[in-house]
């Protein structure tokens, strides 16, 4: 291995103190990993030119053998969990967090940020160029999500979902699963 992936992970890791890294991480110089709470990157996982990874006084755990491409940016507020061996394309946006705006008498900008309970990927999870993830989501093991899909609400497992708002466009799961309220 050349010095410069070795040198990268220890200047993130001196940046943020609160950076845990496994076996055989690649993390490209141009991406940026910010402080401000923790970031846990898995064995051979891969963080691409120009991600950010932005925990935000929350947290940001990505699984083993997951790769996170070039501009995707991942807002840990209210926790960012992604499992293991999931692509997240290039140009994604990863959310966990909103700016209230209840009352309409102060700017949004005054109201402070909230969070739905953060967003979970399971693994194995394919996500498409341009998706949006909404905070308060789970996806599912096995799901694909198309390009530009905003996805709202909980994918099932094995589904591919796609589209504004996130809808089921076939399963990949054997035909006894059934879907549930609440579910896309
Ligand atoms: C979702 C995807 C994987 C295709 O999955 P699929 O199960 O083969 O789906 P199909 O192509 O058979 O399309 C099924 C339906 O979903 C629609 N659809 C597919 N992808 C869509 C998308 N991204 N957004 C909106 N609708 C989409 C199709 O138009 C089709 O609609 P119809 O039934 O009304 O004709 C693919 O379209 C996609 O978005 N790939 C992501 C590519 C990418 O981001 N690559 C970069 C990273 S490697």
């Amino acid at each position: 291995m050349s010095p410069l992936p070795l040198l990268t992970i220890l200047f993130f890791k001196l940046w943020n103190k609160q950076l845990h890294v496994g076996r055989n991480v690649e993390i490209d110089p141009r991406a940026f990993i910010a402080r401000g709470g923790r970031v846990t990157l898995g064995d051979e996982s891969v963080i691409r030119a120009g991600a950010m990874l932005l925990p935000s006084s929350g947290s940001i755990s990505i699984g083993n053998k997951t790769s996170i491409n070039q501009y995707t940016v991942i807002n840990g507020q209210g926790g960012v969990t992604i499992g293991n061996s999931v692509m997240v394309a290039a140009f994604v946006a990863i959310f966990a967090a909103n700016h209230i705006f209840d009352d309409p008498n102060l700017p949004i900008l005054e109201q402070g940020t909230g969070t739905r309970g953060g967003i979970k990927i399971e693994d194995d999870v394919w996500i498409g160029t341009h998706a949006v993830i909404l905070d308060g989501v789970i996806i599912g093991r096995g799901s694909v999500i198309g390009a530009g899909t905003v996805v709202t609400k909980n994918v099932l497992p094995y589904s591919v979902v796609a589209g504004v708002p996130g809808k089921i466009v076939r399963s990949r799961a054997p035909r006894t699963t059934s879907n549930s309220k609440g579910q896309t």
